[in-house]
C-alpha cells in the first residue's frame, strides 16, 4: 500500500472542490485513518494535536491550507481581511518548524490569481519535497559511507523523519532507505521519543513495513548505545536550521549530539532546503514550542505521575552547530562542526 501522508483529493469533500486528506498520525500504528479537512479550524486543530506533523509535511499542510482557507472563504462569504487572518492562523499553528510558514508564504502571493493557481503551486510544493528528500538522501548516504569507512552502517535515529513527516520518502529515514537499497544498512536503533512516541509508533511502523532491521529503545538508552559503540552514526531530521548550522529538532536530539561528539561518531542532519532559515542567525533565535505538561504526566488519559506533579514539555531542543558533523540538503552538504555555515551552499 502506498503511503500518502498528505494530499489534495479532488474527489473528497461535499462541494466538488475536494479536500485536504491527511493520514491521522495520532492513530498509528494500530489504526490507519484518514481525515478530510475542509475548514481552517479543522486544519489548525490537526496541526496542533499532531495528526499531521514533521517539518516538511507541515510545509505541505501550510501550502494546501491556503486552498482550504480560500474554499472556506468562498462558502462563508469572507472578505479579504478575514481570509488573510485565517491564513495567518494556519501559518502560526506551530512555531518551531519553519516549513509551516514557508509553505504558506510559497503560495500566498498567488491568492489573487485564484484557488486553482494556489492548488497547483501547493501540489508543486509537495512534489518538490519528495524530489528534494531523494536527492539529499543520496548525498547523505555517500557522505556517511565515506566518513565512517564502513560498508554497512548501524544507525541511530530520533523522532520520526520518514514518509510520515514529509510528502514522501522522508529525510533521516530517507537516508536509511537509501542505505538499505544499497545493501549498506545493518540495523537502525530508533529512539522511542517521549512523550508522544513518534519513534516507537511511527518510525518503527515505517521500518517494519519495509522489513528494515531495527530495535526501538527508550530515549534514555541513546547515549549509552552511542558510547558502547553499537552504532556508527546518528541521522536525524530538523525543524529549523539556523544560518550558523545550529539545528532545532525533537527534544532529545541534543543528548544524541553530545554523545556522538564524545564518541567521535558523526551526527548527520538530513533536511530539505525549506527547513533552512537563513534569516535566523543562530539557535538562540529559534522559538521552541512548549506543549501541555499533560503530555508528560500521562498517556492516553491515564495519569502516570502524582496529581501534584506538573509536567514540563518543551517539544524541541537546539543542537549547537559544533555537534553537527553534517547537514545534508538537496542543494548541497555543509559541515557545521568543521566551521561550515548554511549560506555556503548558495555559493
Ligand atoms: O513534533 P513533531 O513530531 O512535529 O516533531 C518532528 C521532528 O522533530 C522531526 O524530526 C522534524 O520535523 C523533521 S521531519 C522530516
Amino acid at each position: 500500500m502506498t503511503l500518502h501522508t498528505i494530499t489534495w483529493d479532488d474527489a473528497a469533500g461535499t462541494d466538488g472542490r475536494g479536500a485536504l486528506r491527511l493520514l491521522d498520525q495520532t492513530r498509528l500504528p494500530d489504526h490507519t485513518e484518514v481525515l478530510d479537512v475542509v475548514t481552517v479550524d479543522a486544519l489548525v486543530a490537526a496541526i496542533e494535536r499532531l495528526a499531521v506533523r514533521g517539518a516538511p509535511a507541515l510545509g505541505v499542510a501550510g501550502a494546501m491550507g491556503v486552498v482550504v482557507a480560500m474554499d472556506e472563504a468562498e462558502r462563508e462569504g469572507w472578505d479579504a481581511a478575514r481570509l488573510d487572518a485565517e491564513i495567518d492562523r494556519v501559518r502560526l499553528a506551530r512555531p518551531t518548524a519553519v516549513n509551516l510558514a514557508w509553505g504558506v508564504d510559497a503560495v500566498r502571493p498567488l491568492v489573487g490569481a485564484g484557488r486553482d493557481a494556489v492548488l497547483a503551486a501547493a501540489r508543486q510544493v509537495a512534489a518538490d519535497d519528495e524530489s528534494a528528500n531523494r536527492e539529499l538522501s543520496r548525498r547523505a548516504a555517500d557522505w556517511l559511507l565515506e566518513r565512517t569507512g564502513r560498508d554497512r552502517l548501524r544507525v541511530l535515529t530520533h523522532c520520526n523523519a520518514g514518509t510520515l513527516a514529509t510528502s514522501a520518502w522522508g529525510t533521516a529515514l530517507g537516508v536509511v532507505r537509501e542505505l538499505h537499497a544499497r545493501g549498506a544498512l545493518e540495523i537502525v536503533y530508533a529512539d522511542e521519543t517521549r512523550p508522544l512516541l513518534q519513534g516507537a509508533r511511527l518510525t518503527a511502523w515505517e521500518l517494519a513495513r519495509e522489513g528494515i532491521e531495527h530495535r526501538v529503545q527508550v530515549d534514555g538508552a541513546a547515549a549509552s548505545t552511542v558510547l558502547r559503540g553499537l552504532v556508527d552514526c546518528a541521522v536525524v531530521g530538523a525543524d529549523r536550521i539556523a544560518a550558523n548550522g545550529d539545528v532545532a529538532n525533537k527534544i532529545g536530539t541534543l543528548g544524541v549530539g553530545l554523545a556522538c561528539r564524545e564518541a567521535g561518531i558523526p551526527l548527520l542532519v538530513a533536511a530539505p532546503w525549506s527547513t533552512v532559515d537563513l534569516a535566523t542567525p543562530d539557535g538562540d533565535a529559534i522559538e521552541i514550542e512548549e506543549r501541555s505538561g499533560d503530555e508528560v504526566t500521562g498517556w492516553q488519559g491515564t495519569r502516570t505521575t502524582p496529581v501534584d506533579s506538573p509536567g514540563y514539555n518543551p517539544a524541541f531542543d537546539v543542537t549547537p552547530a559544533r555537534f553537527v558533523a553534517a547537514v545534508a540538503t538537496e542543494r548541497g552538504l555543509v559541515e557545521p562542526a568543521a566551521g561550515g555555515t548554511m549560506g555556503e551552499v548558495l555559493g
